[in-house]
């Protein structure tokens, strides 16, 4: 007998009722970058269509955020001023605690989660401390769970630590714990491969190292079996949410994570992502839409809860649509 496979595409309305992946709005999580100064609304030239906000200006993303139906969002600080030690980070009225407060200001109803690293922050722009040229991993933890500890004060629900210093989750946790924030909880950046893909996003947080890369600590693109051990390790130390980073070419690594663990997956797709669809669209050679709906749909079907994109908005409007 001859099976009949496209009986179930005949039409639109069959081909709705039998699809397996279904975008919804609260799949995704929205990433906005912060600023110093007033009134400023600037476009990141590396990734159309998203902006440098001042605090005085985010009641605006924030009402178009919620009003799509998004859940959260994640921050991203870009102080005016850097240091060996990245004092910015986790200054009580520094960019990020802020902005918090004003998001919270806002709405109680939207997740704030908040971006842990020091490359934004540090005159090096690398993710950790450094001595001699070596990013020390012990000593980079007092200042993440510092980082984490005033974002919690501010008013952040979620933290995610994205440095990939080896213990910082459990170190975070011991610090939010032993201050009397037990209930803010941690997305680990548990896979984050060593990628090309973050080249839009260093010119848009000025996070670019300054000398050497990031392969001492951020994860090689290689390897499969690796993450499984740091995302098992972040769990046992209390991370709530694990994320692989990138998304699209680690669809696979979604994939084991949400097979081999019981915790939410989270995904980032990230800067590179998506600047390659803008590109490819503004030359006419695909279309956007479809391309970006695409993709998003491999990346919740390959095993992701959460997405994080900078097509977040877009999306949602094109599913209401
Ligand atoms: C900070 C950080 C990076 C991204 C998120 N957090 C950059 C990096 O590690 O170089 C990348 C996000 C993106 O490319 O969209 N460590």
């Amino acid at each position: 007998m001859l099976n009949r496979h496209r009986r179930l595409r005949t039409n639109s309305a069959i081909r709705d009722l039998v699809r397996e992946t279904v975008l919804t709005p609260m799949d995704f999580i929205f990433p906005i970058f912060v600023i110093e100064g007033e009134n400023k609304k600037v476009e990141i030239s590396s990734m159309p269509g998203n902006y440098h906000y001042s605090i005085d200006r985010l009641p605006e993303i924030i009402a178009e955020v919620m009003e799509v139906g998004i859940r959260g969002v994640i921050l991203f600080g870009l102080p005016d001023f850097k240091d060996e030690i990245g004092t910015s980070a986790w200054i009580e009225d520094g960019i990020v605690q802020r902005a918090v407060k004003k998001i919270k200001e806002l709405s109680k109803d939207i997740l704030v989660i908040t971006d842990i690293c020091m490359c934004q922050y540090t005159n090096h722009g690398h993710c950790g401390i450094i001595h001699d040229g070596i990013i020390e991993n012990d000593e980079t933890l007092e200042y993440l769970g510092k980082i984490a500890l005033s974002h919690a004060r501010a008013g952040a629900d979620m933290v995610a630590p994205s440095d990939m210093m080896d213990g910082r989750v459990g170190a975070i946790r011991k610090v939010l714990d032993g201050n009397g924030y037990p209930q803010v909880s941690i997305m680990a950046y548990s896979a984050k491969y060593s990628s090309a893909f973050y080249g839009p996003f260093r010119e848009a947080a000025h996070s670019a190292p300054q000398f050497g890369d990031r392969k001492t600590y951020q994860m090689d693109p290689g390897n499969i079996r690796q993450a499984m051990r740091e995302i098992e390790d972040d769990i046992n130390e209390g991370a709530d949410i694990v994320m692989i980073k990138p998304a699209l070419s680690y669809l696979d690594v979604i994939r084991w994570a949400k097979d081999k663990f019981d915790v939410p997956v989270a995904a980032y797709s990230v800067s590179g992502e998506f600047a390659m669809i803008k590109a490819a669209s503004e030359k006419g050679v695909i279309n956007e839409r479809a391309m970006a709906m695409e993709i998003l749909t491999s990346i919740k079907r390959a095993g992701a809860d959460i997405i994080i994109t900078y097509y977040a908005i877009d999306a949602c409007k094109w599913i209401m649509d």
